[in-house]
């Protein structure tokens, strides 16, 4: 089986590079989040927790799921460390074998442009979400110098949008947050949230 780069570089991941642009994001998110103290959220493709873990702070619950399981490791001796008593870490597999739980919210950061195939997984992910809950999604913005064989090279976010629109969720909004040098396959990058209600 071929190995999974996230899996090798789970342990290195937390650079300071990564921490500042996980802040950054956080900066920009933060205001749109609502009615956290009584909401599950759901960290998909979670990585080292750089996001979620100072989430927990402000949500009932916090469960991060990634297809990394070394990085849940990263994330569990975190949740661990700072004694987080909301928090829990599920594997990929379990999470897609246990459809019977649901999420009022779920964060992307960083994350769809690793997922092959886009409507497939954003459907996925709704099925799992409560009745008016909300998707968030961090990502780049379409940038046509990127080229790699199990990367998109971002996405155009009118074409997400309508994707989510498609999907069911009955109003998204996006735009773009932060303007980052050489975070992008060593290319500079715009970073855009998108918010999609179900
Ligand atoms: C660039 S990292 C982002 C980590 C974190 N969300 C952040 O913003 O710091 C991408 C993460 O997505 C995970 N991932 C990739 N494909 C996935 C999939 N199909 N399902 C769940 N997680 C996935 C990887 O294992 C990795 O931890």
């Amino acid at each position: 089986m071929e190995p999974k780069i996230f899996d090798q570089i789970a342990k290195q991941y937390d650079t300071e590079d990564r921490i500042q642009l996980a802040h950054r994001i956080l900066e920009k998110l933060k205001p749109f989040l609502t009615n956290t103290k009584e909401s599950c959220l759901l960290d998909f493709g979670c990585g080292t927790g750089l996001l979620g873990i100072p989430l927990t702070s402000l949500y009932k619950e916090v469960l991060f799921c990634d297809d990394s399981n070394v990085m849940l490791d990263v994330v569990q001796s975190k949740i661990q460390a700072q004694n987080i008593t909301n928090a829990k870490t599920i594997s990929l597999t379990n999470w897609i074998q246990t459809p019977t739980f649901s999420v009022d919210q779920i964060l992307l950061s960083l994350v769809l442009l690793h997922i092959p195939d886009t409507q497939s997984i954003l459907k996925t992910l709704s099925d799992r979400l409560k009745p008016n809950g909300k998707v968030f999604i961090v990502d780049f913005l379409k940038n046509e110098k990127v080229s790699h064989p199990k990367v998109h090279n971002g996405f155009v976010t009118e074409a997400l949008e309508q994707t989510f629109k498609s999907i069911g969720f009955r109003a998204v909004i996006s735009s773009v947050i932060l303007e980052e040098k050489k975070v992008f396959m060593n290319d500079d990058a715009s970073l855009f949230l998108l918010i999609a209600e179900k």
